[in-house]
């Protein structure tokens, strides 16, 4: 049976904008943001760029409380086959329960079902939370651009993690 306290992870409707916007500006923080804090007026949160379908959401008890953004790292055809993170956010009140897991493990899935081989993401050296839920989920540190940013007038280092998302073998 279902565990009913896990959370529900679907993907985004044009509808979820507003709620993701919000999570995205009250969790903003120099722990994982490398952009200013946002200010009124405020971007919508989704663009030309950035459509519903790339975002997974989770749900607690029918309320959205979490986001992964799933991209390409560049528009290369010979670089299609890498999908990337280039986003998670999980309210602060809805921390601690697994959320962030299940949209990275989802995020993973999704990227297998889209074809992809490999997926990767960069995360900032000082992210303790978020490095460690990566590790967890079988990322490993692949590269380390050091004091690549200077955030609060701190050098912090911009570390790229990957992991594959196919089983090994010759072909896939
Ligand atoms: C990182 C983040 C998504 C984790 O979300 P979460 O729902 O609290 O995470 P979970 O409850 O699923 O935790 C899963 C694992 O992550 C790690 N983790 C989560 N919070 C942690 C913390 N504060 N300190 C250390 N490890 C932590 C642990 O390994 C944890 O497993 P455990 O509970 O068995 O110890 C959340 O803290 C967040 O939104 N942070 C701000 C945005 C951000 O940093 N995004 C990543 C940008 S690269």
């Amino acid at each position: 049976m279902p565990d009913p306290d896990a959370p529900r992870i679907r993907t985004a409707l044009p509808a979820d904008g507003e709620a993701l916007g919000l999570i995205d500006r009250l969790t903003w923080s120099p722990l994982h943001a490398v952009q200013p804090e946002p200010q009124p007026p405020y971007e919508p949160f989704f663009d030309e760029g950035h459509s519903p379908g790339d975002h997974l959401v989770a749900e607690l008890d029918g309320r959205v409380v979490g986001y992964v953004r799933i991209g390409f790292p560049t528009p290369l055809a010979c670089n299609a086959h890498v999908r990337q993170i280039q986003g998670l956010a999980v309210a602060d009140e809805a921390r601690g329960r697994g959320v962030g897991r299940a949209l990275v493990r989802a995020a993973v899935d999704e990227s297998r079902r889209r074809g992809a081989r490999r997926i990767t993401l960069r995360v900032l050296g000082h992210n303790t939370p978020a490095r460690k839920l990566y590790e967890a989920e079988g990322f490993e540190v692949e590269g380390v651009l050091p004091q690549e940013f200077l955030i609060g007038g701190e050098y912090v280092d911009d570390v790229f993690m990957g992991r594959p998302v196919q089983p090994p073998g010759p072909t896939t």
